[in-house]
């Protein structure tokens, strides 16, 4: 069976073969996970902010594909140095046009990426136990997006272990 290569644009192979501020960040103030491992569409993110609330540093881990690792080194690259709101502001698409050429299937590959930013953002405020105004009550789309991306994986990993013990049992 032959699969047909994705149209990845020369940006996102670049990044994705030198992805910017990959890995674990030890002393991150504040992280995040958006997706699941369960199928493999993961991503964790990490800030470093500073009392006026300016993000110092962001890195990520990525378990997901190259579109996935591309958008997350894009994601933590353009909220570097911006204050928490200009980070929260910064959505999927802004991302997608950042990378170039994201092919219409792995759109959720970097909505996945601001998801995790900004659960970040809102941690970082839950943990100060402070809402500043500008932060919305609702779910983003991108926080919706992997919201849905999970329990989707949840609902299907339950029906995936019935259907397993259904099948011992008919054995047994
Ligand atoms: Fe799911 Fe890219 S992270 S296909």
């Amino acid at each position: 069976m032959s699969r047909v290569p994705l149209p990845y644009g020369k940006r996102l192979l670049d990044l994705f073969r030198n992805p910017k501020n990959l890995g674990r960040m030890e002393d991150a103030t504040v992280s995040a996970v958006a997706g699941s491992p369960a199928c493999g569409d993961m991503i964790a993110i990490y800030l470093k902010i500073n009392n006026d609330e300016v993000i110092e540093k962001a890195t990520f881990e990525s378990y997901g594909c190259a579109a996935n690792i591309a958008t997350a080194s894009i994601s933590t690259e353009m909220v570097k140095g911006k204050k928490l709101e200009d980070a929260w502001k910064i959505g999927w698409k802004q991302v997608a046009d950042a990378v170039g050429d994201l092919p219409s299937v792995k759109f959720h590959c970097g909505i996945l990426s601001v998801g995790a930013v900004r659960r970040a953002i809102r941690e970082f405020y839950k943990k100060k136990d402070e809402k500043p105004s500008w932060l919305p009550d609702e779910l983003s789309l991108e926080e919706k997006h992997a919201l849905e991306e999970e329990e989707l994986v949840k609902a299907l990993s339950k029906r995936v272990r019935t259907f397993s013990e259904k099948a011992r049992g008919k054995k047994e």
